[in-house]
Parts: C-alpha cells; sequence; structure tokens
C-alpha cells in the first residue's frame, strides 16, 4: 500500500484479542477479572437479547472460521418457537495447515472465549453451550476445562448468572482429531456421537442442527470478538478494517519468515506488511516465492500480490481465499511440487471417504505428486492433475475436496515450469523427495539441509501478536 507521495504506509498492529497474551497470569480468574474480564455480561444481561443480535448484524463482524459469513445474520436465521432448546457450538477443531489463532488464544485467554461464549449464548437464547476442541491439544483443554471450571465456581455459569435470571451450562468436548470435523455438519455429528461425516444441507444447523434442534456454529476467535462489541460498540468495532470487512483480525504467520507467529491487525492489512514487518521478513538469505492467504485450502499467491489488502474481498478479487488468515510462507528454496505432495498427503489422509470425487481423487493426486517427486513423472501429469481437480472442485460433498485443489490449481497456475523441470530432470531439483517421503504426514515444508531449519518452518508458534 502507498501513500499519495509514493512511500509505503504503515499499518500499525491492534491489541484487542490479544490485548491479554502478554499477561502470562491472565488464563487464571483472578487475573482476568482485574483485566476487566467479564464486563461484557452486565452490560449484556441489561439490554434485550435482540438488540444484542442486532448489534452484532450492525457491526458487520464476519466469521473467523473461514468462510467469512456474517455472525449476525447466521444468528439471525435460527429457527424460533420449534419447542426445542437453541444450542451455540464454538468450532476449537483448528486443524488445517498453517493455523493456530485458536490454539493460542484458547491457550493465553480461555476466560475470553468462556465470556464469548456468555453474552452470545444468552444473544441467541440459548442455555446449553458446547466448545469443541481438538483433541491433540492438550494443553488447550485443560486451561479451557480450568477456565469454565473457575466460571462456574464463581456462577458465571450455571443458574442465574449474576442474578440476572438466565442460566447456561458449558460441556468441553474434546475431539479424536480429525480435520473433517472442522467442518460444521461433520462436527455435530460428531458431538452427537455418530461417525464425523458431513451432512446434506438443507436443513442446515440453524433450523435443525445438534439433535435436530436449532444451532449456530461459530468460530473462536469469532466468539470471542463478540462482547468486545458488547463493551466498545459498534463504532469503534467498524473504524478498524474496510466497509464490508470490519474489525481486529489475528492473522497467522509461518513458514520461511524470521518471526513466525500470531499477529493482530486490522482487517485489510497488506500482506507485504503481515509477512515482512509482523513477521519479521525471509528468513536469512530467502527470498519469497508463493503464500497462501488462509491456510493450505487457499489458493497460493506469489510477490506480485503482496500489496493486496488483506481481506475477504480483495483477496477474492486476487483469486484466492482470505480463509482463516492463515499466512504460509514459501521461499525460492523451496520445492513447489514437494510443497503440493506435502498438503496433498494432508488432503488424502483427512478425507473422510463419503464420496467419491474427494477420496479418489486426493488420493490418485497424491500418487501423481509423488511420482513427479521421486523421478517417474510424465509430460502429461500436469494436465493429469489439472483435469482431477476439475472433476473434484465443486462436484465434492463438502469444501475439504475443494480446498484440496487449491494449492495445486495455483501451483499449475504459477509454477507450471517447476513441474516440468520435474519431468524433464526425471526428479526434484530440490531434492526434497526422499525427506518428504520419509517422513510425510506433518504440516511443515520439506526441509532443505539441517534439522534447524526444518524445525523453524514448522508451522506451529506460541508466539504473541502485535510483539
Ligand atoms: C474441512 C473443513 C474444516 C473446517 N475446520 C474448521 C475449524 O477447525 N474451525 C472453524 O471454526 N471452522 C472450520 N470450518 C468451517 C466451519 O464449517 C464453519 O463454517 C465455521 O465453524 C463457522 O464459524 P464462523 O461463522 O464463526 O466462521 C471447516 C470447514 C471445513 C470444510
Ligand atoms: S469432500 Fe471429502 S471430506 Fe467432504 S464428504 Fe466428500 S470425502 Fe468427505
Amino acid at each position: 500500500m502507498t501513500s499519495a507521495d509514493g512511500s509505503a504506509t504503515r499499518i500499525e498492529p491492534v491489541s484487542v484479542l490479544s490485548s491479554r497474551w502478554r499477561d502470562r497470569q491472565a488464563h487464571g480468574i483472578d487475573r482476568y477479572l482485574e483485566l476487566d474480564g467479564y464486563a461484557s455480561l452486565d452490560l449484556a444481561f441489561a439490554k434485550d437479547p435482540a438488540e444484542l443480535v442486532q448489534a452484532v448484524k450492525d457491526s458487520g463482524l464476519r466469521g473467523r472460521g473461514g468462510a467469512g459469513f456474517p455472525t449476525g445474520m447466521k444468528w439471525g436465521f435460527l429457527a424460533k418457537g420449534t419447542g426445542r432448546p437453541t444450542y451455540l457450538v464454538v468450532n476449537a477443531d483448528e486443524s488445517e495447515p498453517g493455523t493456530f489463532k485458536d490454539m493460542e488464544l484458547v491457550e493465553r485467554d480461555p476466560h475470553a472465549l468462556v465470556e464469548g461464549t456468555i453474552v452470545s449464548a444468552y444473544a441467541i437464547g440459548c442455555n446449553q453451550a458446547f466448545i469443541y476442541l481438538r483433541g491433540e491439544c492438550g494443553f488447550a483443554g485443560r486451561r479451557l476445562a480450568a477456565a469454565i471450571g473457575q466460571a462456574y465456581e464463581r456462577g458465571l455459569l450455571g443458574r442465574d448468572i449474576k442474578g440476572s435470571g438466565f442460566d447456561l451450562d458449558v460441556v468441553l468436548h474434546r475431539g479424536a482429531g480429525a480435520y473433517i470435523c472442522g467442518e460444521e455438519t461433520a462436527l455435530l455429528s460428531s458431538l452427537e456421537g455418530q461417525r464425523g461425516q458431513p451432512k446434506l444441507r438443507p436443513p442446515f444447523p440453524a433450523v435443525e442442527g445438534l439433535y435436530r434442534a436449532p444451532t449456530t456454529v461459530n468460530n473462536v476467535e469469532t466468539i470471542a470478538t463478540v462482547p468486545w462489541i458488547f463493551r466498545k460498540g459498534v463504532d469503534w468495532f467498524r473504524s478498524m478494517g474496510t466497509e464490508k470487512s470490519p474489525g481486529p483480525k489475528l492473522f497467522s504467520v509461518c513458514g520461511d519468515v524470521r518471526r513466525p507467529g500470531n499477529y493482530e491487525y486490522p482487517l485489510g492489512t497488506p500482506a507485504r506488511e503481515l509477512i515482512m514487518a509482523a513477521g519479521g521478513g525471509m528468513l536469512e538469505g530467502r527470498t519469497l516465492k508463493a503464500w497462501t492467504p488462509g491456510g493450505s485450502s487457499t489458493p497460493m499467491l506469489t510477490p506480485d500480490h503482496l500489496d493486496i489488502p488483506m481481506d475477504f474481498e480483495s483477496i477474492q478479487g486476487a483469486g484466492s481465499l482470505l480463509g482463516t488468515a492463515a499466512m504460509i510462507v514459501l521461499s525460492e528454496d523451496v520445492c513447489i511440487v514437494g510443497a503440493c505432495l506435502n498438503f496433498m498427503k494432508f488432503y488424502a489422509h483427512e478425507s473422510c471417504g463419503k464420496c467419491t470425487p474427494c477420496r479418489e481423487g486426493t488420493d490418485w493426486m497424491a500418487k501423481i505428486l509423488t511420482r513427479l517427486e521421486t523421478g517417474a513423472g510424465r509430460k502429461e501429469d500436469m494436465d493429469t492433475l489439472k483435469d482431477i481437480c476439475d472433476s473434484v472442485f465443486g462436484r465434492s460433498f463438502c469444501a475439504l475436496g475443494d480446498g484440496a485443489t487449491s494449492p495445486i490449481v495455483s501451483a499449475l497456475q504459477y509454477f507450471r515450469d517447476e513441474f516440468e523441470e520435474h519431468v524433464d530432470g526425471h526428479g526434484c531439483p530440490f531434492g526434497t523427495a526422499q525427506a518428504l517421503l520419509g517422513g510425510l504426514g506433518g504440516s511443515s515444508f520439506p526441509p532443505h539441509g539441517s534439522g534447524d531449519e526444518a524445525a523453524r518452518t514448522s508451522s506451529s508458534s506460541t508466539r504473541q501478536g502485535a510483539e
């Protein structure tokens, strides 16, 4: 982004969702209360729930779980007068390669999620909420369970919360560790004790969700944002971000950058600021080759796209998707075919198998990418990959299939010559095949040299935002 005189305009980080992350005691209720925690409860309970839903609508808050659907509108779809309870289900399954914002939020500031769950539940008339947490995240689970327990002890959960007459119970449910269980209908099936596979919509969860009752499924970051809107108001919220994508946002930056981590900026901040300033720029001696704006399921972009604002509309206009704003940064040292294989192994492993295009297509693509990497690639492989993507995208039962095609289609668009090099040179010019095929399944990128470098490119981080 440049100003009128042609100089680069710096966007400043914001400190909203990450404002308590520096405080190492904020995960405990005493410190959380000292830091104005749970202040939104009295404000919310003094209002009519319909007013609160309207405030969320007016704020323009869009879901932070990937699709960017307007939260207030989603709440407005909840069926009324059904004679069944209304459920709030918080989606803390976060499993996509490159994503790690929700876990950091839960680990550092678990009461923020509990507070958000209480006021959101009050707004939609829900007395029973669930938090579906990715099972492998033991530390986050312990922190969250402790926070829920403390909230019960202090009368912030349970019967007649703070004398308001409002009752709320919260169940923390740990999943068994499947990416597909982050998809909302699969999540609800899993929560009911069934196999975690997506269901046909309609009926949408807002009409028939958990136990066939009206249900809203919302992301951790979405729910943790709600108390701030109630406390600080719609105008304050809209003072950040863009007209159609307002508010603060956690951006996760990982890969070949000096300071991988979560950083909080207004939506619409250009990727250059996030990668080159917040993320500390590229690792020593590396130059940028490609980056994903929103995790492995969003099409890769290139250095030419660095000045595009990171908001839902602008990134879509550039041919990709904002998704969860998880930016995986790949340098010129990374083999794009190898990166695609790494992603595709993940999708083939996580495909739930319910529909043929995704079940067969992801596995087939992983096989083709493997042969390209190992020197058995054929001239027609690139066209075959594109053809398979065309048969998977839009023809799969859920968005996992669509997302699996993103790395391939974008890599073929921008880096087809690299695929051709693999065919002509009978293997990977980066020499990463062995590392990739020896230790598949993780979310880190193929290492190039020392084990230290491999560790640095791991997508996990606990670095604080806005540092
Ligand atoms: C394969 C797949 C995995 C998903 N994983 C997650 C996840 O881990 N967390 C999440 O919030 N949303 C995830 N989603 C999106 C959810 O289906 C849903 O849109 C989201 O939880 C809605 O919350 P929001 O409106 O607050 O964004 C996933 C979707 C798909 C297709
Ligand atoms: S697209 Fe993949 S994950 Fe989704 S239902 Fe089909 S097989 Fe399952």
